[in-house]
């Protein structure tokens, strides 16, 4: 048996989870979520963007003086004097890592750059070259890659290869591709670009069309061996693939899969519920993994098969996760089998006749109110039918 393949799960939560609408964080909040991260087992931190503001540089500085075990990346544009300043805001940091990134696609290179073809390689080219004289470890990214000409961006990521970068990140920047083309554009990429199998090819997708994560685990199955997300999906428009869906598909689906990724997953929830305090953004209810919903159970047929057997309804274990237990919640949908399995957890034993009595004035009580708590429960007890 070979051991399993290794991911590094690069986190950009407090780079491009923070560029998202109303989810700004200051330098000491995001030392706060970079220890998070760190307890985690993420293998990359992006902190930020240097050259964008004061804010960013002095959160790299502070997250360097403590976060010593994950690499730490911060993002700049090609040119000189980001590169620079970027690097300067590296010194000291234990595992420095320069992200550097040029925008490839045509629709980019004609109306944000202005740059021909040719521009765009020469500048890729010289920027890899400069960041790998200031720091060792430089991943370089084609902003808008999968909408990118072949040609171009496989003659792109070999300039990049060939002047030093050690990372190549292909961003599916505004969340267009599919599934199968993530997969099969990584498969190409890897098998012809000359160097491609000297340096680590990384996926980030934008969700968009709510393909993020499909098309990450595409991408891994294509070859990737870095995939980068954040924490709840955070991020510009629609967000990132969510690190904790990636994360908990490669665990449940390991034996396809068969990728370890080194993430302590019981942390998963409490990491999520974090960074909704930090930044004041919440996640919808059913949200896989970390909303309040994932394991939470109202349909009568479900609960029944739930006390028989978790497996019937869960494919993973809530405490896995970092949720205390799977929920029964009694509402409109609940059958007696659940009421009388709470009221019991409640310390009551009924009698079947008692607990039809009992079941009756639920359902009137869920005509009036969508969820059914514990007191509703003792209230129901201590009124019509406790006497009896
Ligand atoms: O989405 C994107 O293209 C990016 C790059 C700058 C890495 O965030
Ligand atoms: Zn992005």
């Amino acid at each position: 048996m070979t051991a399993p393949d290794t991911i590094r799960i690069f986190d950009t939560t407090l780079r491009d989870g923070e560029q998202s609408p109303g989810c700004s964080m200051t330098p000491q909040q995001k030392v706060v979520m970079a220890r998070a991260l760190d307890a985690l087992g993420v293998d990359i931190i992006e902190t930020g963007f240097p050259a964008s503001s004061e804010s960013d540089r002095e959160a790299q500085r502070l997250i360097a003086r403590e976060v010593r075990r994950p690499t730490l990346a911060v993002l700049s544009r090609c040119l000189p004097a980001d590169i620079e300043a970027s690097a300067r805001v590296l010194e000291g940091t234990a595992n420095p890592r320069l992200h550097i990134f040029i925008s490839t696609s045509p629709l980019h290179r004609e109306h944000k750059l202005r740059m021909s073809r040719q521009q765009v390689l020469d500048m890729a080219a010289t920027s890899v070259a400069h960041a790998r004289r200031l720091v060792g470890d430089v991943e370089f990214s084609t902003e808008d890659g999968t909408r990118t000409e072949d040609d171009f961006l496989e003659e792109v990521i070999a300039a990049a290869i060939a002047n030093g970068a050690t990372t190549i990140n292909v961003p599916d920047t505004l969340g267009y591709a599919t599934p199968e083309e993530s997969r099969a554009l990584f498969q190409r990429l890897i098998a012809t670009v000359p160097g491609a199998r000297d340096v680590i090819f990384s996926a980030h997708c934008h969700n968009d069309l709510g393909l993020a994560v499909a098309n990450s685990l595409a991408a891994i199955e294509g070859g990737a061996r870095q995939v980068e997300c954040t924490i709840n999906g955070i991020g510009e428009r629609a967000g990132n693939a969510a690190l904790e869906e990636l994360v908990m598909a490669l665990k449940v689906r390991n034996a396809f899969y068969d990728i370890d990724t080194g993430i302590d997953t019981r942390r998963l929830v409490p990491t999520s519920q974090l960074l909704r305090r930090l930044t004041g953004m919440s996640v919808q209810r059913n949200k896989a993994i970390v909303g309040e919903n994932a394991f939470a159970h109202e349909s009568g047929i479900h609960q029944h098969g739930m006390l028989r057997h978790r497996g019937t309804y869960e494919i993973m274990n809530p405490s896995d996760v970092g949720w205390p237990d799977s929920k029964l919640v009694l509402g409109r949908h609940s059958g007696r089998t659940a009421v009388g399995h709470r009221l019991r957890a409640l310390g009551y034993t009924l009698e079947d006749a008692q607990l039809e009595q009992v079941f009756i004035a639920f359902k009137d009580l869920c005509e009036r109110q969508r969820v059914v708590e514990d007191s509703d429960l003792e209230a129901l007890m201590h009124g019509d039918v406790s006497g009896q």
